[in-house]
């Protein structure tokens, strides 16, 4: 896992990082409603949870949720956030606590973050063993045929501070070098990885496990097209 979060979970939110959540939790509800209108998706379990906004999303919607995420940083925004959440510090894929669940979320491309494929593979085995049959497991990972490598800046949530992102490729790994700067002094930086899966890829390692393809959409129901990929994969019954 990238040690960038030791730094970054403190300003992840401020940075306007985990907005993308609740607008892609938004569209799952959204989804439930118009695909799935006499089935329940009221138990969730969020990996790679991160700052714990998804999981803060869907309590507030009445949905029983849960966070997991390897990083002690990240977790501890989290339950300062929700206090009434329970989030674990563990491996999404060998998390299991005997619950079963009605869907699993993994957003803001944190299956691209896990770099090895066995890993992703692992957790898509164990999802199949959290998830109730019908269940569905819902995520999004980065279109890197849109994504041109280069620099963004993330606008600064203080006057005087400044996040700067760039991006390079050597064959399926992108690199962040994310840059932190204060009055432009530079304060920290380091580099995150990413690995650039195919759908056709990715539904092999679902079908595998027994799920099947639910829905692959860049533009969710009505939403805007977007520079992610937003997958559905259905446990099979
Ligand atoms: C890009 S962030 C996404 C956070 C959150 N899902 C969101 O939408 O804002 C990726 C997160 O995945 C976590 N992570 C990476 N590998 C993991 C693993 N194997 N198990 C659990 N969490 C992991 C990192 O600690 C980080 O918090």
């Amino acid at each position: 896992m990238d040690d960038v979060y030791v730094e970054l979970a403190q300003m992840y939110d401020k940075f306007g990082i985990s907005d993308f959540s609740v607008s892609f939790g938004d569209s799952m509800l959204k989804y439930f409603d118009c695909m799935y209108p006499n089935e329940t998706f009221k138990k969730n379990l969020d990996i790679c949870c991160g700052t714990g906004t998804l999981c803060g999303f869907f309590k507030d919607d009445g949905i029983q949720t849960k966070g997991v995420d390897l990083s002690a940083e990240m977790l501890d925004v989290a339950r300062s956030k929700y206090c009434d959440v329970e989030f674990i510090k563990c491996n999404a894929s060998e998390f299991n606590d005997g619950e079963v669940y009605d869907f699993i979320t993994c957003t803001d491309d944190a299956l691209n973050h896990i770099t090895d494929i066995e890993d992703v593979k692992r957790i898509v085995k164990n999802a199949n063993v959290l998830l109730r049959d019908g269940g569905l497991f819902i995520f999004d990972i980065n279109n890197f045929d849109i994504l041109t490598p280069g620099e963004y800046n993330k606008d600064s949530f203080n006057g005087y501070s400044k996040l700067s992102l760039v991006q390079s490729r050597d064959s399926d790994l992108i690199k962040t070098d994310v840059k932190y700067y204060e009055h432009d002094k530079l304060i920290w930086q380091k580099s995150l990885f990413e690995r650039d899966y195919s759908i056709s890829k990715l539904t092999q390692i679902f079908n595998r496990e027994g799920f099947v393809l639910d829905s692959c959409s860049q533009h969710f129901l009505d939403e805007k097209r977007s520079e992610k990929w937003k997958l559905i994969f259905k446990k099979v019954e």
